[in-house]
């Protein structure tokens, strides 16, 4: 056999899995809900209370099946170290709350997810924490902000919805440069497609809502990184709170073996429907990296193995074409969520940044007419006919 790391495909089956202890010989992970666990011996429940012996104390700390799914999940992004959340805001907030004090200062893009957005514009500035947001496809203008001094980096790539991409390997850079802490939310690439550890990043955030799980049924959040950052989110989490459900856990550990499959499916169907909504008529823009036409098609060739099975792109006539479009779709959820077995559709004003005014959606470039679009693992032909009967009728 040969002593290689397993590929992907290979750790979103087995990774995590031997982790717990085996219980009645079961192959499967259980789902343990006990909340606590009970000790005989007063020296070994102290010494596993303190650290200082594995096991399990109280399921707000840590849990057999949660810690399953963190191992499988830190095995995917090859870091040395990973901990879960109740949620990926959650687990966002969690790394800029642990590690950013008074008086520190951020930098980040204007494009990040909506939720990532109020953090930066209404909650951290409360706690007297400045986040710089810049212009999402202006490299230049994020390291010379980044120069200025920061103690964070956070990046998101490709971003929702309008699928920018960021050079992570030359910002990480320029942060480093000067002592930042850079943070990647992974959510739209998932490890089969993008690896910011290995690009340079130091922590790696998802929304497990999405393609890690992949089947709209948990929600759950993940940060990955070095051991001591890590722990000191784990203890940040441990206080505040918001920990993972197990079986929230169970459904993401389930989801994530079929991760590799799905990511590949979604890649490609994402990517053919792309180019076919290019040549249709009532197609204004398409929003997809693997377009040659994207502007960061290059960035995004060199730093990730696939284009992500998420595009956005505007039709003619705005959100009074939307509204009859939409509905008109057989083959997809009209929801606000993405990164599911099924395509999922919504436009960002009611989804990703229904938190946001118009002014500040507009001010992100996004228009009110846009459509994301998050390719399902269903047959792409049926689904190019699906979107070509409902386009006919504009
Ligand atoms: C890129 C990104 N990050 C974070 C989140 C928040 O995740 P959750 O809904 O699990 O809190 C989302 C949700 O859509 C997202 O798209």
């Amino acid at each position: 056999m040969s002593a290689e790391r397993p590929k992907p495909a290979t750790l979103a089956v087995w990774g995590g899995e031997t982790s717990h202890e085996p219980y009645e010989r079961a192959t499967q992970v259980p789902v343990v809900h006990s909340v606590s666990f009970g000790y005989h011996d007063i020296d070994t429940w102290q010494a596993v209370a303190l650290g200082r012996e594995p096991g399990h104390i109280y399921s707000r700390n840590t849990n057999p099946t949660v810690r399953a799914f963190e191992e499988k999940v830190r095995d995917l992004e090859e870091a040395e170290a990973a901990t879960s959340f109740a949620s990926g805001m959650a687990a966002i907030s969690a790394v800029l709350f642990a590690f950013l004090r008074p008086g520190d200062r951020v930098v980040s893009i204007k494009d990040s997810y909506g939720g990532t957005h109020k953090l930066f514009t209404e909650f951290l500035p409360a706690f007297g924490i400045e986040a710089h947001l810049c212009d999402t496809s202006d490299f230049g203008q994020l390291e010379t902000e980044i120069a200025r001094g920061c103690r964070m980096l956070y990046l998101e790539s490709p971003t929702n919805p309008t699928v920018k991409i960021v050079d992570i390997a030359r910002l990480a850079r320029a942060a480093h440069a000067v002592g930042a802490r850079v943070v990647v939310d992974n959510t739209f690439a998932t490890p089969i497609n993008q690896r910011p550890l290995a690009l340079g990043a130091d922590l790696v955030l998802h929304s497990a809502t999405k393609f890690l799980g992949g089947h709209a049924d948990a929600l759950g959040g993940v940060a990955c990184g070095g051991r001591e950052a890590i722990q000191t989110l784990y203890h940040y989490r441990e206080i505040t709170g918001a920990a993972l459900s197990p079986m929230d856990a169970y459904s993401l550990l389930r989801g994530m073996k079929t991760l590799a499959l799905r990511i590949e499916r979604q890649n490609a169907t994402a990517l053919t429907i792309a180019r076919w909504l290019t040549r249709h008529s009532a197609i204004e823009h398409v929003n997809y990296p693997g377009l040659t036409t994207h502007a960061h098609h290059e960035v995004a060739a060199r730093q990730m193995r696939g284009f992500g099975g998420v595009l956005s792109f505007s039709v003619r006539g705005g959100l009074a074409a939307i509204k009859e479009f939409l509905p008109r779709l057989r083959y997809a959820h009209r929801a606000a969520n993405l990164g599911c077995v099924e395509t999922v559709v919504g436009p960002p004003a009611v989804t990703s940044h229904v938190e946001c005014t118009a002014e500040e959606r507009a001010a992100a470039g996004i228009p009110e007419g846009l459509v994301r679009y998050s390719a399902g693992i269903e047959d792409p032909d049926d689904l190019i006919a699906d979107l070509e009967q409902a386009l006919a009728a504009l």
